[in-house]
């Protein structure tokens, strides 16, 4: 376990980015009429619902990013307003990807072209994000929060798994492996 909430953040990162390297995997094999394990597609849904945005984008947006603000980081354009409109666009992109894979799920051929669409879209958020905050935001949060603070940081963070489930951040966690393998094998 980290005892650095940034490290913590970059550790998270490189889960999530195992999971959007394999999500236009899952889009090539729909749109080529391919079998998607539908198993694997809800799964993809669930870890991006549950580990990237309930458990990752909530440390960042309701702790990481207020402590910046209170440090006098202006809220608004870069990097924290963009940032957080970043968050907003997942999060609207996971509920239109959750819809259509239901919908795919239950024989409507239609839904599969959203869900292309949305995992696509989510292919391309996804790693621009993650560079800004690995290369740009937790540099400057190196620099403002104190060592103080960023253990504080990091208590709070612990907490949020405490709310999503250690239980449950570890099942995704494991999921995110077994989906970078399969996504590789195929
Ligand atoms: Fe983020
Ligand atoms: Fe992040």
């Amino acid at each position: 376990m980290s005892n650095n909430p940034i490290q913590l953040l970059e550790d998270e990162h490189l889960i999530i980015a195992k999971v959007i390297a394999a999500v236009p995997v899952l889009a090539d094999r729909l749109e080529a009429g391919q079998t998607v394990d539908l198993e694997m597609l809800h799964g993809a849904v669930e870890f991006l619902q549950i580990f990237a945005d309930k458990c990752h984008h909530d440390k960042e947006e309701a702790l990481l990013f207020p402590a910046l603000i209170n440090k006098g980081i202006p809220q608004h354009g870069c990097p924290i307003g963009m940032l957080t409109s970043e968050h907003k666009r997942g999060r609207v992109l996971v509920t239109e990807l959750t819809g259509a894979a239901d919908t795919y799920q239950s024989g409507d051929p239609d839904a599969k072209k959203t869900v292309v669409k949305s995992l696509r879209e989510l292919a391309a958020l996804y790693p621009s994000h993650i560079w800004k905050e690995d290369y740009l935001l937790f540099p400057l949060t190196n620099k403002v929060l104190s060592l103080e603070e960023q253990q504080a940081l990091l208590r709070q963070f612990e907490q949020v798994w405490d709310l999503v489930g250690r239980d449950v951040h570890h099942r995704l966690k494991q999921f995110a492996e077994g989906l970078s393998e399969n996504a590789q094998i195929c």
